[in-house]
């Protein structure tokens, strides 16, 4: 019998979107194709520490009830060993026979889509799924990101940004520039978490202390008024069964949200606060302009193997981009494999091919020189 593929399914983590992980870590847990692959389940809980898991029963609390799931922490605590091709020593007991084949890093906002877990896996010299460390950390920083777009000649949305060390400047000067109202976020956050909406001058300077509370640096954006549209890429440069590599976008989809925006509240605590209309109710051509924005999104950024990528659509039609997620929520029910599910890819299908261009990714950076 061929030798499975043993794939740690890396989850949790120090993040406002931990309890949306340990969804999306229980569903490809549960959808993962066990002929080809075992899984190895290492859960990270609120203060870091990553736990692995040799149970099943165990490993999640209240699994099914999203409200109250929670991480099992009496699990042994384990680490990464730098350069040991996948090992996961056992602090208490120091045994290294634990071996990995691949990591599947399903986590969410820093310190899991920011690029630094993704650094932690190339020291162990392990094969993992998704963007490597500089797409992740890109993507994470909405300022970089944006500039890159920009760059690349992409549609985006007027936007500055500031430092914490920086003077503030008068918000007129801030109408003066990108309009009433405007968006205020932290530069390296996700899930809506320390954005609002702003109107006036007390707006403004409690939005930019509630952001400064996440990040030294936030974004100030024009408000673009329109529908919000999303689309699922799947694929890598690396893939060489074609040319080029092979990159593929999803049908997009809708998200039509039932608060003033598509707030932390709307997307998790509301449960009515956003309906996904999948695909989404828009023109074909517009459809095909979002899919081609979207593959050109991801390789901005250099992004590999999976990403949702946002829009806004104007009322004249105008479509900008609003942003790129390198690891978009992965629950069975969300955006990302739902598009794919509806464009002929199931969920399990998914896992697989995300999973094998990691570890063709990894095959070809082997081959790579790293002296004269
Ligand atoms: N410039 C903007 N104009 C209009 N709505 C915005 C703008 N920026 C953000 N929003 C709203 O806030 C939500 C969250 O902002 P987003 O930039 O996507 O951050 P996050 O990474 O937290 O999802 C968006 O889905 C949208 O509803
Ligand atoms: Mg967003």
């Amino acid at each position: 019998m061929k030798k499975k593929i043993r794939v740690g399914i890396l989850f949790g983590g120090k993040s406002a979107e931990h309890e949306v992980s340990l969804q999306s870590a229980k569903n490809v847990y549960d959808a993962i194709d066990r002929e080809k692959y075992e899984p190895v389940l290492i859960g990270i809980d609120k203060s870091g520490r990553w736990l692995l898991s040799d149970n099943e029963s165990r490993f999640l609390l209240n699994a099914d009830n999203p409200r109250l799931i929670r991480l099992n922490a009496s699990s042994d605590e384990v680490a990464l060993v730098p350069q040991s091709r996948g090992a996961i020593a056992n602090l208490s007991e120091m045994k290294s026979d634990n071996f990995i084949d691949v990591v599947f890093p399903i986590l969410h906002g820093p310190f899991g889509e920011d690029g630094t877990v993704q650094g932690l896996l190339k020291l162990a010299d392990i094969p993992f799924v998704g963007a490597g460390v500089l797409a992740s950390a890109a993507g994470m920083d909405k300022d970089v990101m944006k500039r890159l777009f920009r760059d690349a000649g992409l549609p985006i949305g007027k936007f500055r940004s500031l430092r914490f060390s920086e003077k503030i400047p008068p918000f007129r000067e801030i109408c003066a520039e990108l309009g009433t109202p405007v968006f205020i976020k932290p530069a390296n956050m996700g899930s809506s978490v320390g954005v609002s909406k702003v109107r006036n001058e007390t707006e403004y300077h409690a939005a930019l202390e509630s952001a400064f509370e996440y990040d030294t640096k936030v974004l100030i954006e024009e408000f673009v008024p329109g529908r919000e549209l999303e689309c699922s890429v799947l694929g890598s440069a690396f893939d060489t069964s074609h040319k080029g590599g092979k990159i593929e976008a999803s049908v997009p989809g809708e998200v039509k949200s039932h608060h003033e925006f598509y707030s932390y509240d709307a997307k998790y605590i509301d449960e009515n606060g956003a309906a996904l209309i999948i695909p989404a109710d828009i023109p074909g051509e517009t459809a095909e302009r979002i899919r081609e924005l979207a593959i050109k999104v991801f390789e901005t950024i250099c992004c590999e193997g999976l990403a949702r990528v946002d829009f806004f659509m104007k009322d004249d039609g105008a479509i900008l981009v609003n942003e790129i997620n390198t690891m978009p929520g992965f629950t069975r029910i969300s955006m990302y494999p739902k598009l794919w599910e509806a464009s002929g890819i199931s969920y399990t299908q998914l896992i697989d091919r995300l999973i094998q261009l990691a570890l063709v990714r990894f095959e070809k950076e082997k081959e790579l020189k790293t002296s004269v």
